[in-house]
C-alpha cells in the first residue's frame, strides 16, 4: 500500500478521520509516519495509534531554511509516497517542496482562491459570503495556491461564529481528505497545467 506522511499542528481530527479510514478499509495505505511543529493534541492522537511521531520545532533551527531542510530530511527517512498537511499550520519551503514534488497534499478550510492563509475561516465570515467549504490540493510554492483536487461547499448560516463554521466545514473536510487520498492511492490523477484529471481506477471525487 502505499506510504502516507501526515502533518499537523493542532487537535488532529483531521488526523483522526484518516486513521479510522485506514482501520476500515476506505483508505487503502499505511500511515508510516506523523510530523508536527510543536506539541499539540495530534501528537497524542498519532502516537496512541502507534504512529512513529517526530515533532520539528522551528524554535530549534536557526532559520526558516534550516527548519525546512531538517523536515526534509526526516519526510526522506520516512520513505512516504504521499505527504498530507492535515491542519499543519506552516508554509512548506522548498526542500521539502523538492522532495516530493506533486505528492504533498493540502487541505484548507475554504473554497480556494477565496480566503488562502491561516483565518480562513475568519476571514470568510468578515467577508459575508454565504457558501464556504474545503478544498484539497497539491501543494505548491505559494501560499493555499497548488492545483486544487476536490471540494466541497458549506452553507454559512446567519448565527454562525468561527468555531460553529469551523465544525460544520470540517465534518465534510474530513470525509472529503478521505476520499481524495483514496484516489490518490488508487487510481492517482494527473496534472495537466492548474487542472487535475483523476486517473479512472475509481470513481473520481467532486
Ligand atoms: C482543518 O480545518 C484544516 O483545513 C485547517 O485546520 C483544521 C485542522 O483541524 N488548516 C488550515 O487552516 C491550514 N491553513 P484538526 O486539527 O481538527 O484536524
Amino acid at each position: 500500500a502505499p506510504r502516507l506522511v501526515v502533518l499537523a499542528s493542532g487537535t488532529g481530527s483531521l488526523l483522526e478521520a484518516l486513521l479510522a479510514a485506514t482501520g476500515d478499509g476506505r483508505l487503502p495505505v499505511d500511515v508510516v509516519g506523523f510530523v508536527a511543529d510543536r506539541d499539540c493534541r495530534a501528537v497524542e492522537v498519532a502516537q496512541r495509534a502507534g504512529v512513529p511521531t517526530a515533532v520539528v520545532r522551528p524554535q530549534d533551527q536557526p532559520d526558516r531554511a534550516a527548519w525546512d531542510a531538517a523536515l526534509a530530511d526526516h519526510l526522506q527517512g520516512l520513505a512516504p509516497d504521499w505527504v498530507v498537511s492535515a491542519g499543519f499550520m506552516r508554509i512548506l519551503g522548498e526542500a521539502v517542496l523538492a522532495a516530493f514534488p506533486d505528492r504533498v497534499v493540502n487541505t484548507h478550510p475554504a473554497l480556494l482562491p477565496s480566503f488562502p492563509g491561516a483565518h480562513a475561516v475568519r476571514d470568510a465570515l468578515a467577508h459575508g459570503v454565504r457558501v464556504s467549504g474545503c478544498t484539497v490540493h497539491l501543494v505548491d510554492a505559494g501560499t493555499d495556491t497548488g492545483p486544487v483536487l476536490a471540494q466541497a461547499a458549506v452553507p454559512v448560516l446567519d448565527d454562525d461564529d468561527e468555531a460553529s463554521l469551523h465544525e460544520r466545514i470540517k465534518v465534510v473536510e474530513r470525509g472529503l481528505l478521505v476520499e481524495v487520498l483514496a484516489g490518490l492511492a488508487v487510481g492517482g490523477v494527473e496534472v495537466v497545467g492548474r487542472r487535475t484529471r483523476w486517473r479512472p481506477a475509481r470513481p473520481a471525487p467532486q
